[in-house]
């Protein structure tokens, strides 16, 4: 059976890099493609070094584009790729424009296609993910769901492929990667003893001056040492709408280009909480070597096992709310739950699952 595994963007290279890890060990044959919807070396090549893994067999050059545009080339660029290999069998993971091209343009040609992190609902309809993910999830054969209430929803859904509860391959990442990163993590700023880690990058967020706003005029209370890794996209967003130099001056903002993992590995275990719009961010907080609280700056999650075990709070978009829930935060007497996503196993699993088809 051959494999292809598809990816293009920074979570989902993290996040695959396990299960490459595991085919690496494994009978199986496979090939890399990567679309090439993110083509930065900050968040796409110095992960495959960071992680120790090949370079990808094929590079699609797919780059930036409208939602059709980018997904439409990426679904040509794939089905050639696929003729070009002999794929039989294609690997997706997550919900981005890669994903849901990868899964369609696997499922025209006949060939069976297997959705890792499958069974994630947000219910929030203004985010391309949710339909990306749905539409993923109906085109695949092999559904691996990382819990059990991913797996209910599917069921609910009257899915019709099989579905596999296996974990998440992130939290994989997080044990495999934390003792490298603590040897070999390097940073070109000075890192504050203490610090709240901020990421935000949401289509839905930093798209919208409003929030642009919101989120600034919130920091702006916070009055902490604040690290910011900044995704390009919302570099360019809070550059075109005239924000970037007041989100720059904020009193304990550091901006700084967006990290290598090992690095941020190392800002998600320092530092003293997280407010994140990101989805991968609100796994690994929960991983047992990582264990931080999240506040998810987003009107819904589409990971509830971290709300309910303890870790994430939704607080929305505005500052009222956002202050509310931060200042309140009791660190003291914070004592989540184990991690809702898995021991560490799920690239094994998956691989088991595929040996025997
Ligand atoms: C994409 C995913 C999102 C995921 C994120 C991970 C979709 C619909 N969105 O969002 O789910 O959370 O990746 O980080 O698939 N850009 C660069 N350099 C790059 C890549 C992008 O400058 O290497 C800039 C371009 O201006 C581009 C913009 O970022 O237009 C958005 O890139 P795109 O890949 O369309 O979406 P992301 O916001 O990165
Ligand atoms: N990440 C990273 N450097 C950064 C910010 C994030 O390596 O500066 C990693 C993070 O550890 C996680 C992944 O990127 O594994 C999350 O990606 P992102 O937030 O872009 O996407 P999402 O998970 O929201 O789709």
């Amino acid at each position: 059976m051959k494999i292809a595994v598809v990816l293009g963007t920074r979570p989902e290279i993290i996040k695959m890099s396990p299960l490459i890890r595991q085919l690496e060990n494994s009978e199986l044959e496979y090939d890399m493609i990567h679309t090439g919807q993110h083509y930065d070396e900050e968040v796409s090549g110095i992960f495959f070094d960071q992680l120790e893994i090949s370079r990808p067999d094929k590079y699609l050059g797919v780059g930036s584009g409208s939602q059709a545009e980018q997904t439409g080339e990426a679904m040509i660029e794939l089905e050639r790729a696929f003729q070009k290999l002999d794929t039989e069998l294609v690997l997706v993971e997550g919900d981005t424009n890669t994903v849901l091209a990868g899964a369609l343009a696997g499922i025209k040609m006949g060939l069976e296609v297997g959705h890792i992190e499958a069974g994630l609902r947000s219910y929030d309809y203004r985010m391309p993910e949710e339909y990306n993910r749905r539409l993923t999830d109906h085109s695949s054969n092999l559904l691996f769901a990382p819990t059990e209430k991913s797996k209910e929803i599917l069921k609910g859904e009257d899915i019709w492929g099989d579905v596999f509860v296996t974990g998440n391959t992130v939290i994989d990442a997080c044990i495999q990667n934390m003792e490298i990163a603590e040897q070999k993590a390097d940073f070109d700023f000075e890192l504050p003893e203490k610090f709240v880690l901020l990421t935000a990058h949401r289509a839905e967020n930093v798209d919208d001056p409003k929030v642009q706003e919101n989120f600034i005029e919130t920091f702006e209370e916070i009055r902490y040492p604040m690290i910011y890794p900044i995704h390009p996209r919302a570099e360019e967003q809070f550059k075109e709408h005239g924000n970037l130099k007041r989100l720059e001056g904020v009193e304990g903002m550091k901006l700084v280009p967006p990290q290598g993992y090992l690095e941020f590995l190392m800002l998600m275990k320092r530092c003293e909480f997280i407010m994140t719009d990101s989805g991968g961010i609100q796994e690994e907080a929960t991983a047992p070597n990582i264990r931080k609280k999240v506040f998810v700056l987003r009107r819904s999650t589409e990971r509830p096992e971290a709300v309910e075990a303890g870790y994430s709070t939704v607080v929305g978009t505005e500052k009222e709310k956002i202050l509310e829930e931060v200042k309140s935060f009791d660190e003291e007497n914070w004592d989540p739950e184990g991690c809702p996503y898995g021991d560490g196993n799920a690239s094994k699993k998956i691989v088991e699952i595929l040996e025997k088809r």
